[in-house]
């Protein structure tokens, strides 16, 4: 029980267990990953699919033939252990040459720079057949006013992206774009910070249909935002293409915690949300096992990521089908909601005197709307006591 398998669709970065615990006040506490290494742990574990950076897989500088002998290495893992590359992405944000920025730098050559790094890896990507490439612009922001024009920076934000979609165009590639948003860390204030910027930016593009987002749990949550919320309008715009899953407790710095951890009744509803709409993409873990942890701890990080979901998916399921859950839905009016507010179309509703001349508002409005009996029993069933 509990125990997950390839049909669950759980993936990892290679830079999730990979993080050796460096933060801006300590050195790292745990050795390197080989790649290799991870994806033979990952599979043993019961996850499906395997994510990386261009610098994850291949070290920084390295000569052709060793970025050959890296891939194949890493191809072979893959043939294994039957694991696939569902997503990849690009480091641009730990060389300093990306200090103030990739995509949206004021250096116009770091800014090109940028893009060639970016769409050298996009054909690794195709290669290893992923059908996602996630963008995360950590860099991209500012710390100071005057230090960045931001109409100027989305401007050049929008011919990257413009750029890059006309590029897996062009080379044919069943290649989509996941916008990742983050409030900031590591800058000061990162551009297009929440879910929905960045579905607002999207729709500028040349090419709408090609992107969509990949959020993560605790960026939304380090802006004080309802993560299951953003998640809903995502899916309502046909746009969450991506995910990645991890804990936050409120806000501040990112945590990056093991799913499940931090905010519990928020990852439950976020399961509800996953499961009940149908979202058939990965379920990607973003996280950092804590620096505390030897690799015993982050291989137990990692597990207990892909349990707290299917735990999580069983008890939202059982919520659902519980009948005194569905007598409270109806009491609390949700199929009302579901239905048009205006069937009758705009003459129907101004002919319509229920509407307004005789509708008994004072009525209305003593009418209790049932909730907290309806939340009472969502978290007996989070907490297990149904
Ligand atoms: C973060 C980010 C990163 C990105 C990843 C993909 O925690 O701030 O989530 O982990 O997701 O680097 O580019
Ligand atoms: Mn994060
Ligand atoms: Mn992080
Ligand atoms: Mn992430």
């Amino acid at each position: 029980r509990h125990q997950p398998g390839p049909e669950d669709r759980f993936s990892f970065g290679l830079w999730t267990v990979g993080w050796q615990g460096r933060d801006p006040f300590g050195e790292a506490t745990r050795r390197a990953l080989d790649p290799v290494e991870t994806v033979h742990r990952l599979a043993d574990l019961g996850a499906y699919g395997v994510t990386f950076h261009d610098d994850d897989l291949i070290p920084p500088g390295a000569a052709d033939n060793e970025r050959e002998a890296a891939v194949t290495r890493f191809r072979q893992a893959l043939d294994a252990t039957g694991l696939v590359v569902p997503m990849a992405t690009t480091n641009l944000f730990t060389h300093p040459v990306f200090k103030d920025g990739a995509f949206t730098a004021n250096d116009r050559d770091v800014r090109r720079y940028a893009l060639r790094k970016t769409l050298r890896n996009i054909d690794l990507a195709a290669e290893l057949g992923a059908h996602t490439y996630v963008a995360w612009g950590g860099r991209e922001g500012a710390e100071s006013g005057a230090a960045k024009d931001v109409r100027a920076a989305l401007d050049r934000m929008k011919e990257a992206f413009d750029l890059l979609g006309q590029y897996v165009v062009e080379q044919g590639y069943d290649l989509r774009f996941a916008i990742e948003p983050k409030p900031n860390e590591p800058r000061g204030d990162i551009l297009l910070p929440t879910v929905g910027h960045a579905l607002a930016f999207i729709e500028r593009l040349e090419r709408p249909e090609l992107y969509g987002v990949n959020p993560e749990v605790g960026h939304e949550q380090m802006a004080g935002l309802n993560f299951p919320h953003g998640i809903a309008q995502a899916l309502w715009a046909d746009k969450l293409f991506h995910i990645d899953l991890n804990g936050q407790s409120g806000i501040k710095y990112d945590q990056d915690l093991r799913f499940g951890a931090g905010d519990l009744r928020s990852a439950f509803w976020l399961v509800d949300l996953l499961e009940t709409a149908g979202y058939d993409g990965p379920r990607h873990f973003d996280f950092k096992p804590p620096r505390t942890e030897d690799l015993d701890g982050v291989w137990a990080s990692a597990a207990g990521c892909m349990r707290n979901y299917l735990i999580l998916r069983e008890r939202a399921a059982a919520f659902r089908t519980d009948p005194a859950v569905q007598d409270a839905l109806h009491a609390a009016r949700l199929d009302q909601l579901g239905r048009p507010t205006a069937e009758d179309g705009l003459a129907g509703l101004l002919a319509d005197p229920t509407a307004y001349e005789s509708f008994d508002a004072e009525a209305a409005a003593g009418r209790g709307m049932a909730f907290e009996h309806l939340d009472q029993l969502a978290l007996e069933h989070l907490l297990g006591a149904v």
